[in-house]
């Protein structure tokens, strides 16, 4: 039972874009109209009337219906996916969605079980620059990536994707995915061979099929024309470059990968991007005493994109207009915008 003091859903769905003026936006303004009309938005919703906000099951319900989109069984609105060439009006989207809700209740009602997971392959930005400075630094070139909380485990191919920024460029001509707008003038990008990617998550996505790249598709809005285009490029560079993904928690994961023993003259960088502030802080805090304890027996470097910690080091800042930091070993080397690019460096 929502109480006085808590906004109902329709009232979170009015609010959530709060105009008119791409699909979603639309779409969520309909809905909570016909949330209150007692339409088939209370049946979708039904029971999770007192869902905690920071769940977003209005977006969970608008990624189901992207992956039925994408999936080929509502061609009718394919027309209001600029992603997939459509151009119409989303003014006029609710005339078509609505049927399409009604007759696939149940796949979207199992759709507000799965939490929106993205895998921004922009963000290996960060990682290009972590291990530049852990190559220099250490000498060694021979790179083994571990990476909790890796999703489909698109930020373990930061040699096959193309970074182009100011007055520098790196990675393969003939790359998938070309980054662009990196920014991070001064960067010296290091050459270096990565010989091992292995990532875990507690969900971790298998995009070599399509079930998981549609996955992976249907959380990037359907508007933003440049995420999902290189979404796509980041999916033809995984179909030609294995990586390991394992079922698991950040901070046990890696203390058993790193007490796994491994060649001389190898650098293992543990990597992760925006993950941490899903963690608990003794997560956190053991992954870091893990790479610390490691640190007496193998090379180890540790570069993390994340929200930079509190003052009070006790939870992640994510407060309004905080941006990622990207750290080596807990130095800040640079801060960049929430999907990767543009970088700029702390010291050029
Ligand atoms: C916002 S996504 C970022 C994915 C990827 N690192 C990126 O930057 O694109 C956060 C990921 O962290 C995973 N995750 C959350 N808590 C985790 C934990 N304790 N251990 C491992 N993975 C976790 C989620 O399942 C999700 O795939």
């Amino acid at each position: 039972m929502t109480t006085s003091a808590e906004p109902s859903l329709a009232e979170r769905f009015r609010v959530h874009f709060g105009h008119r003026e791409h699909l979603y936006g639309v779409l969520l303004a309909e809905m909570a109209d016909d949330w209150d009309a007692g339409g088939v938005t209370r049946e979708l919703f039904d029971g999770w009337e007192d869902a905690e906000a920071r769940q977003f099951p209005q977006l969970r319900l608008l990624a189901g219906l992207f992956r039925l989109v994408l999936r080929g069984e509502a061609p009718q609105l394919e027309p209001f996916y600029p992603c997939l060439g459509g151009d119409e009006d989303p003014s006029d989207a609710w005339a078509a969605v609505r049927p399409v809700l009604s007759a696939h209740v149940d796949e979207l009602r199992a759709s507000l079980d799965e939490a929106p997971q993205t895998n921004e392959p922009a963000r290996t930005l960060a990682l290009l620059v972590g291990v530049s400075e852990a190559v220099r630094r250490s000498g060694i070139r021979r790179v083994r990536l571990l990476e909790p909380g890796a999703s489909a485990g698109l930020g373990l191919l930061v040699d096959r994707y193309r970074f182009v920024g100011d007055g520098w460029a790196h990675g393969p001509l003939d790359a998938p995915l070309v980054v662009d707008g990196c920014g991070a003038r001064g960067l010296r990008p290091e050459e270096f061979t990565v010989v091992g990617r292995r990532g875990c998550d507690v969900a971790p996505v298998d995009a070599t099929r399509e079930e998981g790249a549609t996955h992976l598709r249907s959380f990037v809005w359907p508007w933003m024309l440049d995420r999902h285009a290189r979404l796509e490029g980041a999916l033809a560079a995984l179909a030609t470059t294995p990586v390991v993904l394992d079922r698991a928690r950040a901070a046990d994961w890696v203390r058993e990968r790193l007490a796994e023993p491994v060649e001389d003259d190898l650098l293992t960088v543990v990597w992760h991007s925006v993950t941490r502030l899903y963690w608990p802080l003794e997560e956190s805090q053991a992954l870091e005493s893990a790479v610390e304890e490691a640190r007496s027996r193998i090379p180890v470097a540790h570069v993390a994109m994340e929200n930079p910690w509190t003052a009070d080091r006790t939870r992640p800042d994510t407060s309004p207009g905080h941006l990622p930091v990207v750290e080596l070993d807990g130095e800040v080397l640079a801060g960049c915008a929430h999907h990767g690019p543009p970088l700029e460096l702390v010291h050029s």
